[in-house]
């Protein structure tokens, strides 16, 4: 496969060579050769391409930052990144750019769960293996893709509930009433989806809890702010703040500043978060958010041992979690800071 790669790249290239004089007038084309400077040694590669959703989140970019420090030259890999932009479509356009450069794996961080079948179909017709990261794709065909790495999003909302449980019970207000909001994350995405609905099975636990609105931010830090904002001026009775990633989390203490009003252990609002970047660990040591689960972001080398093992034909495992923690103000955050690397 990997000669007949070469084949088709040596073809590509020729064809941009002869056009380079009329390519002057023309925009620059959407599928681009992204490789084209080690044509020669292709062969001696493991080429990888990876869909990544895009670059809203500290998180996102620990996330690429770990697949970039994995699939090295130096390492016998060559890694083709896409940045999607935060759009499905053009995940889909750098998948299918993968498969017309014949790359050996493609890996897929999908936005969304729905969507995939028709260009995971391309791939599968192809013979190239999709190996899936961070978030899930829901196809009638589960041979689409080999198999799974990323975190268990519906435990992380569990436990976020169940955290919050137990700081009421210490603070004594078991009995209050509770007013939550949610700022969640980018609608039908697994971490939106698995966040929700963890949360909402501690959440239908509690009489005393009510969630009096939900609004997705979509991950990042400006529509968390906005939707936050929105919440404020709503509600004057918000009790506690449960942010799906960090991102947001920043965005609405800033609303909750401008708004005159206070979060973290000594102000009005619980602030609780999802991912557990330095960012928020900072927050968090300055007094403004009482609550992080962690978020690993970590998959480059849990997927480059699945890679390894495809590349020898052992069998893989179809589901990979990977580990996670959470942190809290009560929490000595100068030690755990020293250890952590996102
Ligand atoms: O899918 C993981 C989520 O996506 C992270 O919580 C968030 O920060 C990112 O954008």
């Amino acid at each position: 496969m990997r000669m007949k790669r070469a084949w088709i790249i040596g073809c590509l290239l020729l064809a941009v060579i002869a056009c380079q004089g009329c390519k002057k007038q023309q925009e620059e084309p959407e599928s681009t050769l992204l490789y084209e400077d080690e044509i020669e040694d292709s062969d001696n590669y493991i080429v990888v391409g990876f869909a990544q959703v895009g670059s809203e989140s500290d998180w996102r970019l620990a996330n690429t930052q770990s697949f970039r420090d994995t699939f090295r030259e130096d390492k016998g890999y060559y890694l083709l990144f896409e940045d999607g932009q935060q759009k499905q479509e053009n995940q889909i356009k750098a998948i299918r750019n993968f498969i017309l450069q014949e790359v050996d794996y493609i890996i897929l961080d999908p936005i969304v769960e729905t969507g995939w079948d028709a260009v995971l179909q391309e791939a599968k017709v192809a013979g190239i293996p999709v190996i899936l990261s961070d978030r899930l794709v829901e196809v009638e065909d589960s041979s689409l893709y080999t198999c799974w790495v990323g975190s268990d999003f519906e435990e992380e909302g569990r436990i976020a509930g169940r955290w919050l449980k137990a700081y009421l019970e210490e603070e004594g207000r078991a009995d209050e009433e509770i007013r939550i909001v949610t700022l969640q994350g980018t609608l039908d995405s697994s971490a939106q989806i698995g966040r929700t609905v963890g949360f909402d099975k501690i959440l239908r636990q509690q009489e005393n809890w009510t969630m009096l609105d939900r609004g997705s931010g979509d991950f990042t830090l400006t529509k968390g702010r906005e939707v936050m904002e929105s919440f404020l001026d709503l509600y004057d009775d918000i009790d506690v703040v449960v942010c799906e990633n960090d991102n947001m989390a920043f965005g609405a203490i800033e609303a909750i500043r401008a708004a005159g009003k206070t979060c973290g252990p000594s102000g009005e609002i619980i602030m609780i978060s999802i991912d557990g970047t330095r960012a928020a660990l900072d927050a968090m040591a300055e007094g403004e958010i009482h609550m992080v689960m962690e978020c690993n972001p970590l998959l480059g080398p849990m997927v480059e041992e699945i890679i390894q093992r495809l590349e020898r034909g052992e069998e893989v495992e179809r589901v990979q979690y990977v580990e996670e923690q959470y942190f809290d103000a009560s929490m000595d955050l100068e030690r755990i800071m020293e250890s952590r690397t996102y």
